[in-house]
């Protein structure tokens, strides 16, 4: 079976990762991949997490299977985490969850659900979109189609088109959302587009399906959830993917909820057989590691202080980091107007190079993005932005 098989490319983002790692330049510089670093590069490990993965193996007595919904602690405190204690949704009991391995799975179990019961539905991903959606849930078997968002040449968001775009979606559609922090272009939906998205779905009758991956690193926990809550607070019926991998930096441990929104608790009762019944024929059960250390934080005062403080800390340094590039490059580029970097949030930016710029960065100064030039603003530090916006001012 395998006689002639041939080698795949590797992922675009992850090979620019290994170029980088074998780069000898000591200037070289990482703006590629998604994760969070401190600023000697490091991605760390939060207090909090630590303190509760001694508690876990303390207190553990066993490794058996989990239910396929994962665990309950779990399930239960990340629905509140991100719709919050008070919301209608909560009280009414009208959301189910489980949990799912990261945000990927969460996504895929969503797609695979809204498949199986709504064969003909359309999913509608923003322009530019984090690049895995679609072939994430478009092999869930659902249809994919885009929508406009992001004006990359006046760093906005293109409103009238997308809402236009957005006021022709119907009830077999489903509008792929990013809660906060926007992947790649950092360019957050503001309040007004919410609450107009939110009209427009409670005329059309098509359902938001919020991507949930950046809690916390925008503009601040309950800030970056604000729109979507509003949502959750004016329709029937929503879904939200989650992901604990940046905001509990729980990367490997794979840990993400899917939550399902319905208009009543019986509904979502339901709901969650769906949900079991995908994740069952998926991958059976989730992984419960992580998932039981973010069920530890979020139940204990003093660990969820801790990790809110640390998760803070690291939402001011990113922005920082973006006031620290913008003043740094005004000086050097007349050409280019960078001030756009200081009013976007999270970790991503579209720079705006063209790609002749890029690979100069790369193969001329070891300075590493993605070809369309979106940057991870954490890869920035006080001790390289001055050579990362020299070299910047050279290919311009
Ligand atoms: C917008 C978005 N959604 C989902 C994910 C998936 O996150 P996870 O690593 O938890 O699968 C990412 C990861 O980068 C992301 O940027």
């Amino acid at each position: 079976m395998f006689e002639t098989i041939e080698k795949l490319p590797d992922d675009p983002i992850l090979g620019l990762l290994a170029a980088y790692r074998s780069d000898n330049n000591p200037n070289k510089i990482d703006l590629s991949v998604g994760v969070y670093k401190d600023e000697t590069g490091n991605t760390p490990i939060f207090d909090a997490v630590k303190k509760a993965e001694t508690q876990k193996l303390e207190n553990e007595i066993t490794k058996t299977y989990t239910g396929i919904e994962g665990d309950p602690v779990f399930c239960d405190a990340i629905q509140r985490l991100v719709l919050g204690d008070d919301h209608n949704v909560i009280l009414e009991k009208r959301s189910a969850a489980i949990s799912a391995p990261g945000g990927s799975g969460a996504l895929r179990v969503a797609g695979e659900v809204i498949n199986s019961v709504n064969p003909d539905a359309c999913l509608w991903v923003s322009i530019p979109s984090w690049p895995n959606h679609t072939p994430l849930l478009g092999t869930a078997g659902l249809t994919v189609k885009d929508y406009s968002y992001y004006d990359g040449e006046n760093h906005v968001i293109k409103t009238d088109e997308m809402l236009s775009q957005i006021s022709k979606l119907g009830k077999d559609d489903i509008l792929l959302l990013h809660g906060c922090c926007h992947n790649p272009s950092g360019a957050d939906l503001e309040m007004d587009h919410w609450k107009e998205i939110t009209r427009l779905a409670q005329q059309n009758g098509f359902t938001p399906f919020v991507d949930c991956a950046y809690q916390g690193l925008g503009k601040g926990l309950d800030e970056d959830a604000e729109g979507l809550r509003y949502m959750a607070s004016q329709l029937p019926e929503m879904i939200i993917a989650y992901s604990c991998s940046k905001n509990f930096g729980l990367y490997r441990d794979r840990v993400g909820s899917t939550i399902i929104i319905t208009e009543n608790a019986s509904a979502a009762e339901a709901a969650q057989t769906h949900m079991k019944s995908v994740a069952r024929r998926l991958y059976s059960v989730p992984p419960a590691h992580g998932a039981i250390i973010v069920g530890i934080i979020l139940g204990d005062e003093e660990l969820k202080t801790s990790w809110k403080n640390e998760l803070n800390e690291m939402q001011h340094r990113i922005n920082d980091l973006r006031t620290l590039f913008t003043g740094s490059v005004k000086n050097k580029v007349s050409s280019h107007d960078f001030s756009f970097i200081k009013s976007q949030y999270g970790m991503f930016s579209i720079m705006g190079l063209s790609l002749e710029q890029v690979s100069r960065l790369r193969d001329e100064f070891s300075i590493y993005m993605v070809n369309n030039s979106r940057v991870n603003i954490a890869g920035i530090s006080p001790t390289n932005v001055e050579y990362l916006t020299d070299s910047i001012a050279t290919v311009l």
